[in-house]
């Protein structure tokens, strides 16, 4: 049976109530699947679990803008993220940036043409003395160099990436990160 966008949307949310729930509580998890398997939570995603959970779209809307693993637009199917931290080496930090931008041909905060990949700068991952440190997807990449970045978007190109593809799934400060549904 075909399903428009918006319908899949809706069966998707209500198939991810019927897992967590009507709480409050149930809302980041709810978020967390619908961006995994759309890559983002549309404006119409907002609305409808807003209505589901019998909750205001603003209070959606701005944990949507809140988390950095929860985005409005559409992601690409590998979300690079550099960290930021200010303990990491400045110097390698900025050359392993270079060398990612040169590599994919976008800028920070850009996403590819083709959907595929997304590059984003991250605050703290966590990993103070193992910078530079890279996150593709879910998966943390530490102390990497400039020399690594063209071999690391390689696996990803070529889709042999452990667990890479599917797992759109990011950490970051405050990711509840815990129930899975089966979406
Ligand atoms: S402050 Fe350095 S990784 Fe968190």
């Amino acid at each position: 049976m075909f399903f428009t966008e918006r319908q899949q949307i809706e069966r998707d949310v209500e198939m991810l109530v019927a897992v967590y729930g009507r709480e409050r509580s149930a809302l980041i998890s709810i978020l967390q699947d619908i961006q995994r398997k759309h890559r983002h939570v549309s404006e119409y995603a907002m609305q409808v679990i807003a209505h589901m959970l019998d909750i205001h779209p603003v209070e959606v809307y701005s944990v949507v803008s809140f988390y950095q693993f929860l985005s409005d637009t559409p992601a690409g199917r590998y979300v690079i993220s550099l960290s930021d931290c200010i303990a990491h080496s400045k110097a390698q930090k900025d050359a392993v940036a270079r060398q990612l931008e040169t590599e994919l041909g976008i800028r920070f905060g850009e996403t590819s043409a083709d959907g595929r990949f997304s590059l984003k700068r991250v605050g703290c991952i966590g990993m103070c003395d193992q910078g530079p440190v890279i996150r593709v997807n879910g998966r943390i990449y530490s102390e990497v160099s400039a020399d690594r970045v063209g071999a690391l978007i390689s696996d990803c190109v070529a889709d042999t990436l452990p667990g890479g593809a599917c797992d759109i799934r990011e950490s970051g400060p405050g990711d509840a990160g815990s129930g899975e549904s089966s979406l």
